[in-house]
């Protein structure tokens, strides 16, 4: 099992960034629910079950659309993320929108909240990523109760194979890296620290946490797809899956 000695340098890392990020939030708050950097609709991917009357946790909430999203959904969201500078943003849209739901500041290791709260935890680039997988996942399974679901977006794994070290230079299909105890991953040119898994770890992770899998869903974006970041080309992206939804269920 991995400690915790990452959290903080995390923390730090998204501190710095968060500021760069409020203007998408906003624009997501405002917008209808659209998936990752290639900002595909709901309607294109389906992510989402029907949210009405659920109780739901996002981890590592960020500025909070996904909440959001959620919350005009019918559903009863709480946002959760560890860095108050995201937080500060979140409120600040949470006013600004008037869409008022808890946010709650704790990392996805050691949530607040006492076991079956929930009846779906959901992360798009949160704790998904930033998270030791080994040490988030048992805490999103405590906190669900029997029969709830959890949905989590995390780079493709092909793509993290592939991915150049410098975040600005577009992926190559070439394998860069070892697919064989892919875990955590620094880039020597980011002060942060992310986790990822290969397929067969991700299902003995979620089967070992009592959930049984319900899809992957791998994303493509359309041919008309434009992202902000530079780390995958869309001509790779509509190849290979650059970002993948899992979807499991508590039994
Ligand atoms: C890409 S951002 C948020 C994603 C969100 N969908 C958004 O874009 O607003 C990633 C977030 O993960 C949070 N994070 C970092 N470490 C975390 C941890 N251990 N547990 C939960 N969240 C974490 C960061 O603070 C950051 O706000």
């Amino acid at each position: 099992m991995s400690s915790f000695d990452y959290l903080e340098q995390n923390q730090v890392s998204w501190t710095k960034a968060a500021p760069d990020y409020a203007e998408a939030g906003r624009r997501n708050w405002a917008g209808e629910p659209a998936w990752g950097i290639w900002s595909v609709p709901e309607e294109g991917v389906g992510v989402l079950p029907d949210v009405a009357g659920l109780d739901t946790l996002e981890l590592g909430c960020g500025t909070g659309y996904v909440s959001s999203w959620l919350f005009r959904r019918g559903a009863r969201p709480v946002g959760l993320d560890p860095t108050w500078a995201q937080l500060s943003t979140a409120r600040s849209l949470r006013e600004e929108f008037g869409l008022h739901f808890p946010l709650v500041a704790a990392a996805g290791e050691a949530i607040p909240f006492a076991d079956a709260s929930f009846d779906l935890v959901i992360s798009e680039y949160g704790a998904s990523i930033w998270s030791d997988p080994y040490l988030w996942l048992p805490e999103a399974a405590r906190v669900l109760r029997p029969g709830g679901a959890l949905i989590f977006l995390v780079n493709g794994t092909l793509l993290m194979l592939c991915a150049e070290d410098d975040e600005n230079v577009a992926a190559e299909p070439t394998m860069r890296r070892d697919y064989f105890g892919l875990h955590r991953v620094e880039w020597p040119d980011d002060d942060a620290i992310e986790f990822h898994l290969g397929y067969g770890d991700w299902i003995r992770l979620l089967r070992a946490n009592g959930f049984e899998v319900e899809d992957l869903i791998e994303i493509r974006p359309p041919a008309d797809a434009t992202s902000t970041y530079r780390y995958v080309s869309l001509d790779w992206a509509r190849r290979w899956p650059s970002e993948e939804v899992w979807k499991a269920r508590k039994k």
